[in-house]
């Protein structure tokens, strides 16, 4: 550990971001540690030579955000595509537009509905259970947006990503059902979008890449038989560990409980399959939830994608066990309630700082785990690097 002023846990998003302004701001010594033989955690993605395609390895990746300090932050490390996400879903044999917008909600009732009469529509069917406390996620779903909508869009497809008949799913798991009632169907509201130029990797590449940043990869944090494990780097040089909290403390008190995602990849003959990058499947028949054909995320570069083959992720989400890779955490009272005693042991542990999506137990878009990142940097990282009291 000579010459190490700060070892980073994890090179995802939080991980490098902590590293580079490390190395920026305190011209820290950086050594960054990954159990995966890739950087960039789950926003890593990487080429298919076949036809061209730039796969996202952990699903489908997404960039935006409103926060002007994350924006320019990004932004020196990559620039960003004209990308602007859009997903469709089928249903029935038909294809339609989301988010339930005035052109699914059109095309659904066959008919050309004002916005105020399609407001006026929704708000009758919503009524259905007025008065009524919804108990379950269906009548939450029908008291948001009526029982047609909710049925055909919302339900099974909810039934699929909890792997569970809603009407045994709780009523919370769904706060709001955003219905536009204009033909906007732009996926995200957020000030700006897009996806980065020359991919994911070059970018994250881009934050290491600080002489003094050092990145280690195949590397376990609790693998006690290489140098850089918890038990001889805690309490000897700070630390930010962006792994899972429950297994930092070996499961001590129970494990948090992750859903997952599997991916099975198919190939198509032909140059576009689906015409879109994200087709969502809302009926049962369909075992998957959506599928993501990777070419459609960068048209910019069809000059050089093979126009005779394409790529295709089919997502279907179960419980996830100790050996999957946690993707969205399950969030019930109890979990929350697990993982705040979890929080407290964390605040315990000396010169530790917990951060990321796994290390705090929490669903985090990109743009709010870097903002996150940059704010524990200032808060708690910075100070500790440039302690002058000798402790
Ligand atoms: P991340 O998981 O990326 O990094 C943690 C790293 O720690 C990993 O590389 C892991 O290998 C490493 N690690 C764990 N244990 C270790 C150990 N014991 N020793 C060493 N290393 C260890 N966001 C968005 O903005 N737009 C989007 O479209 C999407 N889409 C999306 C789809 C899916 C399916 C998921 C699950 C998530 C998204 N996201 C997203 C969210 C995005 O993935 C997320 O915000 C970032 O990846 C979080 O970065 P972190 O650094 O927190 O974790």
């Amino acid at each position: 550990l000579d010459g190490v002023d700060l070892v980073v846990v994890g090179a995802g998003l939080y991980g490098l971001t902590v590293a580079q302004q490390a190395a920026e701001r305190a011209r820290a010594r950086v050594l960054v540690i990954d159990v995966r033989g890739h950087i960039g955690g789950n926003a890593y993605s990487s080429m298919d030579e076949r036809t061209g395609a730039e796969i996202h390895r952990y699903g489908a990746h997404l960039f935006h955000t409103s926060n002007p300090r994350v924006w320019d932050y990004v932004n020196r490390f990559t620039s960003f595509t004209r990308y602007t996400h859009r997903v469709y879903t089928t249903h029935r044999g038909e294809v339609y537009p989301l988010p339930i917008n005035l052109g699914t909600i059109n095309q659904f009732f066959h008919a050309h509905y004002t916005p105020r009469q399609a407001k006026e529509l929704i708000a009758g069917q919503a009524g259905e259970l007025a008065g009524s406390d919804p108990s379950n996620l269906n009548d939450k779903g029908v008291s948001l947006i009526g029982r047609p909508l909710y049925e055909a869009f919302i339900k099974n497809y909810t039934a699929k990503q909890w792997d569970t008949d809603p009407a045994d799913l709780p009523a919370g798991i769904i706060k709001r059902l955003p219905v536009r009632f204009d033909y906007d169907n732009r996926y995200f509201k957020d000030t700006w979008e897009g996806l980065p130029v020359d991919g994911y990797t070059a970018w994250m590449r881009r934050m290491a890449a600080d002489p003094l940043i050092r990145v280690q990869l195949d590397t376990d944090f609790f693998d006690a038989s290489q140098p850089v494990n918890r038990d001889a780097v805690v309490g000897r040089v700070p630390v930010v560990y962006t792994g899972p909290v429950d297994r930092y403390f070996d499961y001590a008190l129970g494990d948090l409980k992750w859903r997952t995602v599997d991916f099975d990849e198919v190939r198509y003959p032909e140059a576009d399959h689906y015409g879109c990058p994200v087709m969502n499947f809302a009926d049962p028949d369909t075992p998957y939830t959506r599928a993501i054909e990777f070419k459609n995320f960068n048209p910019e570069r069809r000059s050089s994608q093979n126009p005779g083959e394409t790529v295709v992720w089919r997502e279907s989400s179960r419980a996830a066990g100790r050996g999957d890779e946690p993707y969205y955490p399950v969030n019930t009272a109890a979990d929350r309630a697990l993982y705040h005693r979890y929080a407290a042991k964390a605040g315990e542990e000396p010169g530790v700082v917990f951060g990321g999506r796994l290390g705090t137990y929490a669903y985090y878009d990109m743009h709010q785990v870097i903002n996150s990142a940059l704010v524990a940097y200032d808060k708690r990282i910075h100070p500790m690097l440039t302690r002058t009291d000798g402790q």
